[in-house]
């Protein structure tokens, strides 16, 4: 099938990919002329396991193009995916003119039945409104249809998510444009799920609010263990163990980040408000999450007394592990009140120091946890990668000044970093 992907972006660019992976012709359109420079040689503008391996085979096969000609790839498409941000508006809600733009330039060159499919993630009844620009700047008159296919990729396994997903949801209300996609997914063999279009939208913001309450439900008790002396990681395991909870999204931390969670949340929080409904579930979510990052500041603070020119070391800056991507990352505010406080920092992230550079200004950067240890007084853990898990930790100790680690992320055992001779702060635990 014939299929045109606006946007490059974690989402376009992995959806293309996979698309041409599975023996459809694509062409992928950014308006960012640098990306798609470095992508036609052959370089992947993101950190993304298996990605560069697909992107690279696909394009030598002849499956996959890049451009910035949105114009001639809608012409030369059936299917049209748009894949492009959504960002939050200051009010919180989703700035949706990237999706209008692309729709609108749909409408002036299409000149033969399209299906228009929103991938992005997009406020219920977005369908409608796409739909109505394209009717309204239909130059050709020509047939369409519109259909929500929400994505419910991770960043860090975007890949086997896309190619194994738990699901497809599609939002579809014309019999062809059905047929169409679900040709295009059958090949993946999951459930297929066949919604109108406004269940569709819903479906994507109520499962990352899902998501994201979960993980404010496990800081909440991990508060609670805290003052208690409970242990969250039990408690975790307790709850987990019924197939009704599940065990998955209840790690205690420094809370939620990521370009989805904290701005989706927030969307489907505007989304209600604006229909009449006072989400105040979702609200706590997103309270929860904030606290949860100043309190883990406050830890620190309590521990060093005075944070002031005392040196720290962070481990991790990207929002998650597996992905270079900072967009909302909990580090962010945890760096700027530790650096307003005083603290003189030095970091490392195996991904994501780069895009950290045009975000934090007086930062040390380093090239490998060690040197982040060096004469800190304290050692702070702001994303879970595995190569923090295993680190030697006597030679940690050796070289730091004082013996102090502050894990957001609960990486490892409080008794094994006692013995290790530190003092260990974490989350919702009984620390050494
Ligand atoms: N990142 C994720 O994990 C994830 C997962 C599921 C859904 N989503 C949703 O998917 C959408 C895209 O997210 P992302 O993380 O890929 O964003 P991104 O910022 O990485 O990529 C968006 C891309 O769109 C490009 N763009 C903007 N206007 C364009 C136009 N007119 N024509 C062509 N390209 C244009 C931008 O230059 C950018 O490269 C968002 O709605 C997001 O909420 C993201």
């Amino acid at each position: 099938m014939k299929i045109a992907v606006a946007g490059a972006g974690y989402v376009g660019l992995v959806t293309a990919a996979c698309f041409a992976e599975l023996g459809n012709d694509v062409i992928c359109i950014d308006i960012d002329e640098e990306k798609i420079k470095k992508l036609n040689n052959n370089q992947i503008p993101i950190y993304e396991p298996g990605l560069e391996e697909i992107v690279i085979r696909n394009k030598k096969e002849d499956r996959l193009k890049f451009t910035t000609d949105l114009k001639s790839a809608i012409k030369n498409s059936e299917i049209i995916f748009i894949c492009v941000g959504t960002p939050p508006k200051e009010s919180g809600e989703a700035d949706l003119s990237y999706v209008e733009n692309v729709a609108r330039t749909i409408a002036e060159v299409m000149d033969s039945y399209k299906v228009i499919v929103e991938k992005s993630t997009v406020p219920v009844h977005t369908g409608d409104k796409v739909a109505k620009s394209i009717k309204a700047y239909n130059k050709h008159k020509v047939d369409f249809d519109v259909v929500s296919n929400p994505e419910f990729l991770r960043e860090g396994s975007a890949v086997t998510d896309f190619m194994q997903p738990d699901r497809v949801v599609i939002g579809c209300e014309s019999e062809k444009a059905e047929q169409i996609m679900k040709k295009l997914y059958e090949p993946l063999k999951k459930p297929i799920l066949f919604t109108d279009i406004k269940s569709a939208e819903i479906i994507k913001h109520a499962s990352n609010s899902f998501l994201a309450t979960k993980i404010s439900f496990i800081n909440a008790i991990a508060n609670i263990c805290e003052i208690t002396g409970a242990d969250v990681e039990k408690v975790a395991e307790g709850m987990g163990l019924d197939k009704r909870i599940g065990k998955q999204f209840l790690n205690a931390g420094i809370g939620y980040g990521g370009f989805c969670f904290p701005k989706d949340a927030e969307a489907f929080i505007r989304i209600a408000e604006k229909i009449g409904y006072d989400f105040k579930l979702l609200k706590a979510t997103q309270e929860i999450n904030t606290n949860q990052k100043a309190d883990f500041v406050k830890k620190i603070e309590k521990a060093l007394w005075v944070v002031k020119g005392k040196a720290i070391g962070v481990l991790g800056l990207a929002f998650k592990p597996n992905t270079d991507d900072m967009r909302f990352a909990p580090s962010i505010d945890i760096i700027k009140a530790l650096q307003k406080e005083g603290a003189k920092l030095k970091a490392y992230d195996p991904e994501a120091m780069e895009r950290s550079k045009a975000i934090f200004k007086d930062i040390e950067y380093c090239s490998n946890p060690y040197d982040a240890a060096k004469d800190a007084d304290a050692l702070i853990i702001l994303t879970e990668w595995n190569e923090f898990k295993e680190l030697d930790l006597n030679r940690i100790k050796s070289l730091m000044k004082h013996n102090l680690i502050v894990d957001g992320r609960n990486i490892y055992n409080p008794e094994d970093v006692k013995k290790s001779g530190f003092s260990y702060i974490s989350i919702g635990r009984r620390d050494a």
